[in-house]
């Protein structure tokens, strides 16, 4: 996703808007760029890769000016080269852009038509051509800016400077979130709360539709219309975080290693542990009353989900409906007005599973969000904040903020078990007793990064892995394929452990490593099964059981790994661990970008 940081200011700003992108960096990008205003020229500098890149273009050939705008890419349109980097010029005009105007074609005809000449292959260029037409039509900056926006169609956060005016920029959002930060005779704008840290924890967020005109000592904000908006100005968290690696190698790593702690702190939010009861929330729905539960989300939030429904089902009996947000938003589902839908999502911007949310709020339902940034869009438009307390989670691969939203998924099922009378208060206690046991059995896993890494660095040697799992690990088989090949790149895909008779099962040789991930339940045997079957195929098992699943297990495997023996309720929270050590072990084997994945972003706030 793109990041957006604008200045202005009373000093130079350039370095600052540079390390403020830095913050940013998270997001996944491929290129940067930065402008300013200085003695009532407009410059710019940019370049391909990453930030240091930009930086040493900015050593060799400084930029002057106390206004300016900088830019973090994640290609959309036009390939990642210094060319399409942002900020986009046209004559006075600079722009910076974070996702996609839709109605980019026309326009470029009809600007191109006007005699406006293209210089690059992106959507944003347009943009600059719009309001330096306006200004060639006698619209003030404002005005222009103003009527150019009218025009476009699309998600956008926009940062728009005037060569002609040292103490303005327009920023605009619709769709990608942009925030204000209020400063001392200074202001600025970002993508978040975590980019403006250095500057203020003064933030006031745009919501859709909004446009600010930012001056040095003033702020003011339109909607669509021209009419003025008022809108809320607050502390923001971001600040209270620092994002740092510690003394970890990646972010991701050190992010692993947080889980026994956040998966405590989230579930202390919602159960009481020496009462070992669920503790009552204030939801917009009863659970005893709704007759079905919509789940939507994307990626590992949705597989989270997906576990999620074998709880809802198996503790309160309440049926759920889920499905990833790109479909669930266009799939027209019909919903009972006796049901509820909760979305999950770590940033609170992913714009399918914000779609998703508007679509089941035309539809009336009362609308729940398990969110990790509580400043985030989903958040703002849910009727409940359901937090996940992970803090930032800054590797594109999610890891805690998973484990975090199964802890809150699994406390919700308690929760709805208990308002349907489902279970008793003595099933109420154990379960929540084990529930509390999450985060030490978690601590006891990340013991066994040894043996797990040594087993990566032969995993590494592979090109395509199959995961399988039964009941609750089947979704954790599929999140473990999501994690080894997003961020090592080796192909992998995660199954129900029953379906590999019908047909992957032909993909199994000695080139195949197969990953089970399988506690010793009451559907073990059949798992041994399918091991036994992987085996005569000269298939390579990793095996990922508990102390009796491996006495139990009568096959040949490549590397047992035995965890703790974990009450049910929470093997995958546990479970979740070793498969994301593995995916990041053979990761750092494989040499990647750990933290930022080539082709992907943290959030992906565009369709
Ligand atoms: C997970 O490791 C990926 N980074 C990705 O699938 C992510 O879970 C998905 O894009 C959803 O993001 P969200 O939780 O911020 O909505």
């Amino acid at each position: 996703m793109c990041g957006i940081v604008a200045i202005v200011g009373q000093t130079a700003v350039a370095p600052l808007i540079v390390d403020a992108l830095k913050r940013l960096e998270y997001r996944g990008y491929d290129s940067a760029g930065v402008a300013t205003v200085a003695q009532g020229k407009l410059a710019r500098r940019r370049a391909e890769g990453k930030l240091v890149n930009l930086e040493s273009r900015l050593q060799a050939e400084p930029l002057d000016g106390n206004i300016g705008i900088g830019h973090t890419r994640w290609a959309t349109h036009g390939v990642p080269n210094e060319t399409n980097a942002h900020p986009h010029f046209s004559n006075d005009v600079a722009v910076v852009h974070n996702g996609i105007i839709e109605n980019f074609a026309e326009l470029r005809t009809e600007l191109a038509a006007d005699g406006y000449e293209f210089t690059s292959q992106t959507d944003t260029e347009v943009v600059a051509h719009l309001v330096s037409r306006e200004l060639a039509r006698g619209a003030g900056p404002v005005a222009a800016a103003h009527e150019a926006l009218k025009r476009l169609e699309g998600a956008f956060a926009l940062a728009i400077m005037f060569r002609g005016d040292e103490d303005l920029i327009v920023g605009a959002r619709n769709g990608p979130p942009l925030a204000v930060g209020h400063g001392e005779g200074e202001m600025f704008l970002g993508s978040d709360a975590i980019a403006l840290a250095p500057f203020t924890n003064s933030i006031t967020y745009l919501e859709d539709g909004d446009w600010a005109v930012v001056r040095r000592g003033s702020f003011e904000i339109f909607d669509i219309e021209g009419k003025p908006v008022a809108r809320k100005r607050q502390q923001s968290l971001g600040t209270s975080f620092m994002v740092d690696k510690g003394n970890r190698r990646h972010f991701m790593e050190k992010e692993i290693h947080e889980q026994p702690e956040v998966i405590s702190h989230t579930l202390a939010h919602y159960v009481d542990f020496t009462a070992s009861t669920s503790r009552p929330l204030d939801l917009p729905f009863d659970f005893a009353r709704i007759d079905r539960l919509a789940l939507s989300a994307c990626g590992t939030a949705y597989l989270s989900g997906l576990v999620g429904k074998y709880w809802f089902e198996r503790i309160a009996r309440l049926p759920v409906d889920i499905d990833i947000a790109s479909e669930f938003r266009y799939r027209e589902m019909p919903i009972s007005q006796n049901s509820a839908a909760l979305f999950i999502s770590q940033s609170g911007e992913t714009a399918d599973t914000l779609a998703s949310l508007r679509y089941c709020r035309k539809a009336g339902v009362p609308i729940g969000a398990i969110v990790n940034v509580r400043e985030s869009t989903i958040a703002r438009e849910s009727d409940v904040v359901l937090p996940t307390l992970a803090g930032p989670e800054i590797g594109v691969a999610s890891t805690k903020a998973f484990t975090c939203q199964l802890s809150v998924l699994a406390s919700l099922a308690v929760r709805a078990g208990v308002a349907r009378g489902t279970i008793s208060p003595d099933e109420e206690k154990a379960l929540v007793r084990a529930l509390s046991e999450a985060p030490r059995y978690a601590n006891q896993v990340l013991k066994l990064e040894e043996q797990i890494e040594k087993v990566s660095r032969e995993l590494s040697h592979y090109r395509h892995v199959l995961y399988l799992g039964r009941d609750t690990n089947f979704p954790l088989a599929m999140e473990g394929a999501l994690k080894l090949k997003e961020i090592s790149y080796i192909h992998a895909e995660g199954y129900a452990a029953g379906e590999l008779k019908h047909g992957p099962i032909a993909l199994i040789d000695e080139n195949m490593p197969v990953i089970v991930i399988a506690p010793h339940d009451r559907i073990f045997e059949k798992t041994v099964s399918n091991m036994q079957e992987v085996a005569a195929r000269g298939g390579k098992i990793i095996l990922i059981t508990d102390r009796k699943g491996a006495e139990q297990a009568t096959v040949d495997t490549m590397e047992t790994i035995v965890l703790p023996d974990v009450p049910e309720i929470i093997t995958p929270i546990v479970y979740a661990l070793p498969i994301q050590m593995l995916a990041y072990f053979t990761a750092v084997f494989m040499g990647t970008d750990v933290d930022q994945p080539r082709n992907l972003a943290k959030s992906v706030t565009v369709e």
